[in-house]
């Protein structure tokens, strides 16, 4: 009878973690804004932000952090599903209106892709990266202050170098949730 419960537990356990589909349940995400047709979900995890967005696209999902204007200086992270598999890149706002991967300004790469899908024509890519990484091109994040967020999608279309189809800007605290 024992062994029966272990059993039925663990199978619920497996047909739920293959439902999901994804490496981090919603749950594992403690905030969330929406815009439009753009989401950014985040949680703030010791010295790490983990981050799912997704928006309605069969292209990149991006967002940016923390620009000086426009989106000169920010921290961007884009993603997009090709073929099944996800990629994304770390980049610099390295003017108003254009972003350079930080690698090519000898910077490093600091984002980590966690999981990526494309459904319905919605991609949601999940991914991670630190508070605080080495590489002068990347946002120190202060938590408990303002943090301004660029969300952005383009095209249907596996191309970094499409410009948005959508854009948008927000505020958020990423230690309490709040957002304007
Ligand atoms: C190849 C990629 C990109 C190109 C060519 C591009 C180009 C531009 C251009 C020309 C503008 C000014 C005109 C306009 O508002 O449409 C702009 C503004 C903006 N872009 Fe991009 N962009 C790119 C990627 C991104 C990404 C990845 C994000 C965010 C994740 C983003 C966020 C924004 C925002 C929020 C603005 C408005 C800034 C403001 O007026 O304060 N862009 N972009």
């Amino acid at each position: 009878m024992k062994v029966k419960s272990v059993f039925i537990l663990l199978a619920g356990v497996c047909i739920f973690s293959i439902g999901s589909g994804s490496a981090l349940f919603a749950a594992d995400y403690d905030n969330e804004v929406q815009a439009k047709k753009i989401s950014f979900a985040w949680k703030v995890d010791g010295d790490t932000l983990a981050v799912k967005m997704s928006a309605q696209t069969k292209g990149w999902v991006g967002i940016g952090f923390n620009p000086s204007k426009k989106m000169k200086d920010a921290d961007f992270v884009l993603g997009y599903v090709k073929d099944g598999k996800a990629k994304i890149i770390d980049e610099f706002g390295s003017g108003m209106t254009k972003h350079t991967s930080d690698k090519k300004l000898d910077g490093t790469v600091d984002a980590t892709l966690v999981a990526g899908s494309e459904k319905d024509g919605v991609t949601t890519i999940e991914f991670t990266m630190p508070l605080k990484s080495a590489d002068k091109h990347d946002t120190v994040f202060d938590i408990d202050g303002d943090t301004v967020v660029l969300l952005a999608y383009g095209p249907d279309r596996d191309s970094f170098k499409t410009k948005h189809k959508y854009r948008t800007t927000v505020k958020v605290n990423l230690a309490t949730g709040a957002s304007e």
